[in-house]
């Protein structure tokens, strides 16, 4: 049985993933590059869960259980009793990769492995590890404590114990389960990312402006956000490396990220996280850049 989960990485997927874990009765080490980051990423979760306190959906003592369940770290060697580990650390293979390496060398080896990546190979992932058979791809959306779906993506080397394991602590969290062969990007990120990334092209072509694109798509098909308010809310500098996944992976232009998605990142407007991206968010209501 799950009882003790390590999440590395403390931003908004990491944080999510926390925040849910522990919100189910699990403990929880959250660790990142440094104390900081870690502090940084624990207040966001303080924040959402008083939210849902003050929603009604959870009770004050619950909250405190949930919190209290967080312990924050700046080592990984700090994980090594941990039953599972979630890796959820920014969208880079290289860094992916070195982050299992570090974990491995004090790792439980009964312990199961899992990246939250959005689009790399879990094979290759696995294949940085000392116990691919127990390692499998976790997708989980944003905001992880609002939205139902996780994505389920077993390695070629991945075995049905592990498999097993996973579906059944997703679905502890009151999770839906869909599964996902081990292709770029998956099936969520595979249909999504396309899409913004025309919406951007949209953009960058003068077919329309910034609230005309999202006031078309929001009303138009029913989405909760326009394509270029939800690249914001994930990330462009996520959405970018996706794009890069997809177009790579699939050796197809089709994947071509736009130039004016690139140019976004290389000016550091990576969205929400940011302050700025399509949108900017230094004033309320939040004020479209071009
Ligand atoms: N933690 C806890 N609760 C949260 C929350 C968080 N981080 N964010 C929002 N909520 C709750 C709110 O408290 C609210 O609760 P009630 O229904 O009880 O009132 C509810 O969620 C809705 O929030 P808001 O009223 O603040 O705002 P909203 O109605 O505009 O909804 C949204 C916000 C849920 C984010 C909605 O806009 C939405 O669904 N957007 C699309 C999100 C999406 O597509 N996510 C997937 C991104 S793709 C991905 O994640 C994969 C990847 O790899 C890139």
């Amino acid at each position: 049985m799950v009882q003790k989960v390590g999440v590395i990485g403390a931003g908004q997927m990491g944080g999510g993933i926390a925040h849910v874990v522990a919100a189910n009765g699990m403990k929880v080490i959250l660790s990142d590059v440094s104390m900081d980051r870690a502090e940084a990423g624990y207040a966001v979760i303080e924040k959402n869960i008083n939210r849902q306190v003050l929603k009604g959906k959870i009770t004050e003592s619950s909250a405190k259980t949930a919190l209290e369940a967080i312990t924050l770290s700046d080592t990984l060697a700090s994980l090594s009793d941990c039953d599972l580990v979630i890796e959820a650390a920014t969208e880079n293979e290289a860094l992916k990769t070195s982050i299992f390496a570090e974990l491995c060398k004090t790792l439980k080896p009964e312990a199961l492995v899992a990246s939250n990546t959005s689009s790399i190979s879990i094979t290759r992932l696995a294949a940085s590890t000392d116990r691919p058979e127990k390692f499998m791809g976790v997708h989980f959306m944003n905001p992880v404590p609002v939205m139902k779906l996780v994505e389920l993506i077993r390695g070629i080397v991945t075995d049905d114990d592990t498999f097993d394991k996973f579906q059944a602590f997703a679905t502890s969290l009151g999770k839906e389960i869909t599964n996902s062969e081990d292709f770029p990007a998956f099936i969520v990120n595979r249909v999504l990312m396309p899409m913004i990334n025309e919406a951007v092209y949209t953009l960058y072509e003068g077919v329309g402006d910034v609230q005309s694109i999202d006031k078309g798509m929001r009303l138009g098909t029913n989405h909760p956000m326009g394509p270029l308010e939800l690249a914001d809310f994930i990330g462009l500098d996520t959405c970018l490396s996706i794009m890069q996944v997809l177009h790579v992976g699939l050796s197809d232009t089709k994947y071509r990220p736009c130039p004016l998605l690139v140019k976004y990142v290389e000016a550091g407007w990576f969205g929400r996280k940011t302050g700025k991206g399509f949108y900017d968010y230094s004033v309320e209501p939040p004020k479209p850049t071009r």
